[in-house]
């Protein structure tokens, strides 16, 4: 089967609330797919309990066929499954190389040190940040970071890389480097799941679009189909980004 990762049935109950409530989707492999919606939506919540952050109230989450519903955050990064956070969170006085280093020893154990510095060494290569390798985490500006992010979770050598606003605070600019960014690293075999609120990164990058609101599924579909959705355009009323 050709899809990568696949949820189904996902709920989340903080107290009282529904933040995430019955949601499903299936995303093929080397698909670029966006999780869409207003602030509140349930985005986050729905990526933290595809990664393990947080444990379901119900639902079944499976990365390439198997059901990492009780797995631990470890080992569904073990099973494939790489995370960048909205709150990007580097070790500031450690090196860009040593940060990445982090993700590609955690990502993959029993490998050789040399092996995980090959990696490190290659993700940074990817996000645009070697000729950075050596400068410390803590004067990067908010796009190196950004990249950086990324780059700890490519060193993982994950199938499926989960992101959550990177382009958030970026100038133009940048954010179509960063478009850039995600394009080639889905041309490097990974299929991507991103939040953005952004809505032309998303036309520009996302091959489908799941609309949430309330902790539901609006709708699902090509980024044409989904804008032309009257739900989708209440659920942003007043948001001239839809237009
Ligand atoms: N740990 C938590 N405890 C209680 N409520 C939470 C918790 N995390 C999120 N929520 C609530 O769940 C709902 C969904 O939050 P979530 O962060 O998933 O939204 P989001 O779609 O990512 O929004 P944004 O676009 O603002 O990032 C919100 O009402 C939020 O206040
Ligand atoms: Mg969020």
């Amino acid at each position: 089967m050709s899809d990568i990762l696949r949820v189904t049935g996902l709920v989340k109950h903080f107290g009282g609330l529904a933040a995430v409530d019955g949601v499903s989707f299936a995303v093929e492999a080397n698909q670029i797919f966006a999780i869409i919606g207003p602030n509140g939506a349930g985005k986050t919540t729905t990526l933290d309990l595809v990664s393990g952050l947080l444990t379901p109230t119900a639902g079944r989450i499976e990365v390439l066929g198997s059901d990492v519903s009780a797995a631990t955050p470890a080992q569904r990064c073990h099973a494939g499954l790489g995370r960048a956070f909205q709150v990007v969170q580097p070790f500031p006085e450690m090196t860009l190389r040593e940060n990445v280093l982090v993700g590609a020893l955690f990502g993959t154990p029993g490998r050789t040190r040399a092996d995980a510095e090959r990696r490190a060494d290659a993700a940074l290569e990817l996000s645009g940040l070697a000729a950075l390798a050596d400068v410390d985490a803590e004067d990067l500006t908010l796009m190196q970071e950004k990249r950086l992010e990324i780059a700890r979770a490519l060193a993982t050598e994950p199938s499926v890389l989960l992101l959550d606003e990177v382009m958030a605070g970026l100038r133009p600019a940048e954010a179509r480097d960063a478009v850039a960014l995600v394009k080639r690293v889905r041309d490097s075999g990974v299929t991507i799941v991103f939040i953005e609120h952004v809505m032309p990164v998303v036309r520009d990058l996302a091959d489908r679009v799941l609309v949430m609101d309330h902790g539901k599924v609006v709708v699902e579909g090509s980024y044409a189909e989904v804008t032309q959705d009257a739900r989708v355009i209440e659920a942003y009323l007043g948001k001239e980004e839809v237009a």
